[in-house]
């Protein structure tokens, strides 16, 4: 078995992910991992690396045999299902960011990874750097897991933070989400709530084989939120979060959901501020467990894309143990 693998990269995409990844492989040699070619799709932007390293055609990557390894960390969702599909079946392994294609395509995705046995990992998509994919997938028992609640989405939190604790007004606070690279270039994505039930879906499937589009599941962003709110809630002692939740039922099946919520301030999530990302898990004997760590910006998504990157040197694969080795979990409602 071939445990050393070298890696060849072709990277789609230099934006604050993608040239996050280049910053950190500079910084690191020894990874014994390189950028081969990077494709972009606008070759009038100026950019720190040398030039002949960027390609705008797909093919000088996607048809490079030396290329062993495909990057996918674009905007958009179509052009990225292309590019992550060919790679696969051109045989490269995969590793990609782009939580809205992941969401639209999982079925494909699922077939596509079992035809051609190929790694597809993407822990860089949900919860950036809190390694919550892996996590689920390899660490819960299906009989285990009663419920998760988290705080997937940096840039709302965000938002809600510099709102209620910092006193800004929303548009400010959006404007310095934008800035910081925590929001999505189209930022309705963020705070109407599509980002985090895109996230929220792919993690049912590895938390409890659940494969659903988004249209089935509820949720609503921060748009109806307003500072009287939080008023309210301070008075209480409660923060405003936008919460995912999933939770076992007594039926078997499960409930899941995106909604802001009023959130006590003892709660492992009340702890979760700006552009921070929470995960509370409960389960079976172990009780609660809490993850935390940056769920947005450069370096923490670029980690977890490294993150992946070296665990495709021991040809690591997401087996969705729940959803194949198990019998997968229903959707209540
Ligand atoms: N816009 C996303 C967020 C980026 O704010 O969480 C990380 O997925």
């Amino acid at each position: 078995m071939e445990t050393h693998k070298q890696l060849t990269i072709g990277l789609f995409g230099f934006g604050v992910v993608g040239e996050g990844l280049y910053k950190i492989l500079k910084q690191k040699p020894s990874f014994n991992a390189t950028i081969k070619k990077v494709c972009i799709k606008n070759p009038g932007k100026r950019r720190e690396a040398p030039e002949e390293l960027f390609t705008t055609d797909r093919d000088a990557i996607l048809n490079d045999p030396s290329i062993n390894v495909v990057v996918e960390v674009i905007n958009e969702s179509g052009p990225a299902y292309e590019i992550v599909s060919t790679a696969l079946k051109n045989g490269k392994s995969v590793v990609s960011a782009s939580k809205k294609m992941i969401a639209e395509h999982l079925p494909e995705l699922l077939e596509l990874q079992q035809r051609t046995g190929e790694s597809f990992l993407y822990e860089s998509a949900a919860c950036a750097s809190i390694p919550v994919i892996r996590n689920l997938e390899e660490y819960y028992d299906n009989d285990l897991l009663h419920s998760i609640k988290a705080i997937v989405n940096g840039s709302t939190n965000f938002i809600l933070t510099k709102m209620f604790e910092e006193k800004l007004g929303f548009r400010e606070a959006l404007d310095l989400a934008q800035k910081l690279g925590f929001a999505e270039s189209d930022p309705k994505l963020d705070v109407e709530g599509f980002d985090a039930v895109n996230k929220w879906s792919f993690l049912l499937t590895h938390a409890y084989g659940i494969v659903e589009k988004t249209e089935n599941l509820v949720f609503s962003g921060i748009q109806f939120v307003q500072g009287r709110d939080a008023d309210v809630a301070r008075e209480k002692h409660f923060d405003i979060k936008l919460v995912a939740q999933a939770k076992k039922l007594e039926s078997g099946k499960v409930a899941a959901f995106v909604l802001p919520q009023f959130i006590k301030q003892d709660d492992h999530l009340a702890f979760v501020k700006n552009e921070y990302n929470g995960v509370v898990i409960e389960s079976g004997f172990a009780d609660k467990q809490f993850f935390y760590g940056k769920g947005a910006g450069s370096f923490p998504t670029a980690s977890a894309v490294l993150s992946d990157l070296s665990a495709l040197r021991y040809q690591y694969k997401y087996e969705y143990k729940k959803l194949y080795h198990h019998t997968p979990h229903e959707l209540d409602g």
